[in-house]
């Protein structure tokens, strides 16, 4: 989401020097990856072709060990806190599975997603539920299954919670503080300033105002404060803000109302490469310099220091997925070439929506060694279906070939329309040489059922 124009390969490299080969490079590709023939890529010890082959394109392929090696490294980064893996970024009940195994708790936003992973066996009570616009069955549902943590976001919530929870119960809430702080790689995707539908602001003070009134709700404990700033940042410091004008709340409401809240969530929107060389945040910085933020803001105000809690989604997830498209056109006009592959915005909206830049490549053979820009378009009836604009690749790409996309985990299937009838991806994992389906294909039988009347 970064601007600045970075060639995803060096354009005077001979071919088979297109590998995965520099640390840039690698960067964005699961460190699974190898090069076994020239020009042909393997993830988790699968040849994409042999995926492609098995499963047809497009398809999605998620590196297992990939998604667990980054679960990890948020529990060792942050050993004190909280990791909610956050769902809308993807969700599947494997993904349910590989989460839970490794010691992380989930974020959802709908019924649709706690259902999910609650019938797959998730823990109901290391679940967070979030949402701007909860429906009556999201608020029955997460009741029902016992959620852990509802997090408020509006003033009307708490009296519709608060009745649904009835008189003899007890839920456990947060409430989502906008704490004023812009950050964030693009304007959709910007939460913490008080010019968007999320949260409760601190400045016009409808914040303080819902918690005095949540703090009168016997059925409602409030256990601590959240906030989410916004998503693909790649820098540490604004969440120090974040921190500091969140304790600076905490510590307004000790004095007010003598309130010691436990938790302190700061979301997700950890942000990652798409292409080489881009920036990515550093998460050992930003656990080290949250944690002596929050300590030293807390002894200041002298409250003590609440457990955090994070909610990354594309950090987890996004860099351990690749899309694999068949090239089905080549067409030279306007001084351009456009490689129309068997995807597009129904299975990434992404470029559409944000501008996201990918750095897709050829995978299968080695290709001419002489690059050339190309744009990447997709097959759906619209001008803007744009998969990745002037990129380099191979003079000599043709129809029937492969292209592969990298860091396409988060965001993809999970924003994935039915539009044209395409039908969406499935999703393959891979794994120790083995790969298997997690996720079908969107059959037209699918989207046949679904229409009912005449
Ligand atoms: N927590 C909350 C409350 C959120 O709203 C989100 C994302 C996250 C955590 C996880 O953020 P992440 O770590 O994945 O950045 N469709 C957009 C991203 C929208 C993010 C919405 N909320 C995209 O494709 O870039």
């Amino acid at each position: 989401m970064t601007t600045a124009h970075v060639p995803a390969v060096p354009t005077t490299a001979p071919a088979t020097a297109r590998a995965v080969s520099t640390a840039a490079e690698r960067s964005v590709w699961p460190a699974s990856t190898t090069e076994p023939r020239p020009g042909e890529l393997a993830v988790g010890g699968v040849a994409l072709t042999e995926i492609a082959d098995r499963f047809g394109t497009p398809v999605y392929v998620l590196d297992e060990h990939e998604v667990r090696d980054r679960c990890r490294t948020y529990r060792d980064a942050f050993p004190d806190a909280d990791v909610l893996y956050a769902a809308k970024a993807f969700l599947c009940r494997a993904m349910i599975h590989w989460i839970d195994e490794e010691g992380l708790g989930l974020d959802v936003c709908s019924a649709g997603e706690l259902e999910l992973a609650v019938t797959a066996g998730f823990p109901p009570e290391r679940i967070v539920l979030h949402g701007n616009a909860k429906s009556p069955h999201d608020l029955a549902t997460a009741l029902r299954l016992g959620v852990g943590r509802i997090v408020i976001d509006s003033p009307s919530e708490i009296a519709r919670l608060a009745a649904a929870v009835g008189p003899g119960g007890r839920q456990r809430v947060m409430v989502r503080v906008v704490p004023g702080v812009a950050a964030g790689g693009h304007e959709k995707i910007r939460t913490g300033t008080d010019d968007q539908k999320f949260g409760l602001s601190i400045a016009d003070g409808y914040a303080q105002h819902a918690i005095a009134r949540i703090l009168d709700q016997p059925q409602l404990v409030l256990t601590g404060l959240h906030c989410h700033l916004g998503s693909q940042i790649t820098e540490v410091k604004p969440y120090l803000s974040a921190v500091r004008r969140m304790v600076g709340l905490m510590s307004r409401l000790h004095r007010q109302h003598g309130l010691v809240l436990p938790e302190l969530d700061l979301g997700g929107g950890h942000g990652i490469a798409y292409r080489p060389g881009e920036p990515a945040l550093d998460l050992t910085a930003l656990a080290r310099r949250v944690r002596a933020e929050l300590t030293s803001a807390c002894a200041s105000a002298g409250l003590p220091v609440p457990r955090l809690i994070v909610e990354p989604g594309r950090a987890v997830v996004g860099p351990a997925g690749v899309a694999v498209y068949h090239v089905l056109a080549v067409k030279r006009t306007g001084g351009r070439t456009f490689v129309a592959v068997d995807g597009g915005m129904s299975d990434n909206p992404r470029p559409a929506l944000y501008g996201v830049r990918y750095a897709p490549r050829l995978v299968g053979r080695p290709g001419s060694a002489t690059l050339a820009p190309a744009t990447v378009v997709g097959r759906h009836c619209e001008a803007g279906d744009v998969v990745a604009a002037d990129v380099p690749l191979p003079d000599d790409v043709r129809p029937g070939d492969l292209l592969a996309v990298p860091v396409a985990g988060a965001y993809h299937l999970s924003m994935a329309s039915a539009y044209n009838m395409v039908g969406r991806p499935p999703v393959t994992a891979v794994r120790d040489g083995r790969a298997r389906l997690l996720v079908r294909r969107e059959s037209l039988d699918d989207l046949r059922g679904r229409d009912v009347g005449l």
